[in-house]
């Protein structure tokens, strides 16, 4: 096995928001579609309110996560990564925040669009109803789901290739 620049890692708080939106999504994603496969009736509140829960957690992540790469330096590119190569990356990961923004805050207008109170921990925010908003961004939140599944799934795919096939360290990076 190459032994790739195992020092050029993310830093903790970097690595703990990435894992913790790991976590995050896979509970999320799967509870969105058992949710919208309910009934209407009071466990159908609940998962929802679980949903929202989540997802308004996730957002917060994903602010964050941003917030953190303005201050702290990412990791220098791994030194036998071809330029190719990191642009694709870069797009991933450029793509994958834009998506998560999207799902989340689409989820979010599409409550506030219907007329729903939606507590933020911090505050409270309730917006004029207008159902037509409403269903524009329960469109956008479908879509935002399967582009984000998709960017996930090809994220996913490279971290294995670069440990099963390139055979490098670049998963130390992050864990
Ligand atoms: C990354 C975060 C999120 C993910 C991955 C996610 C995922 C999903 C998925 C897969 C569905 C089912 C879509 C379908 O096929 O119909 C769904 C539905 C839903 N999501 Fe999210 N969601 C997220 C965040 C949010 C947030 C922040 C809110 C609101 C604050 C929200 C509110 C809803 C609601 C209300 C539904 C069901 C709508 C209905 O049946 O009327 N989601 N979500
Ligand atoms: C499930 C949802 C996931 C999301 C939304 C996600 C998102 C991201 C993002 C946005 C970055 C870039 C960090 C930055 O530079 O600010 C990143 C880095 C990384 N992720 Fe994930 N990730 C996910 C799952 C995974 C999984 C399951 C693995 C491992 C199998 C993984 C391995 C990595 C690695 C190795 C890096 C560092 C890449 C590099 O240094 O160029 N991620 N991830």
């Amino acid at each position: 096995m190459r032994d790739v620049n195992i020092i050029q890692r993310y830093n903790i708080s970097t690595k703990l928001l990435h894992w913790m939106s790991v976590i995050g999504l896979v509970i999320q994603i799967p509870l969105g579609f058992y949710l919208v496969r309910q009934e209407f009736s009071d466990f159908r509140i609940t998962i929802e309110e679980i949903h929202v829960f989540i997802g308004i957690v996730i957002f917060y992540i994903t602010l964050l996560r941003l917030l953190f790469r303005l201050f702290f330096k990412s990791p220098d590119d791994p030194i036998e990564a071809f330029s190719g190569q990191m642009i694709i990356a870069k797009l991933n990961h450029f793509l994958l925040y834009l998506t998560l923004l999207t799902v989340t805050s689409s989820g979010i207008l599409k409550k506030l669009f219907n007329g729903e109170k939606l507590n933020f921990g911090i505050i409270e925010i309730k917006l004029k109803t207008n159902f037509d908003y409403a269903d524009l961004s329960y469109d956008v939140h479908i879509y935002s789901n399967y582009t984000l599944i998709a960017l996930i799934s090809l994220h996913i795919l490279a971290a294995l290739l670069h440990t099963f096939v390139f055979k490098d360290n670049v998963i130390k990076r992050i864990t």
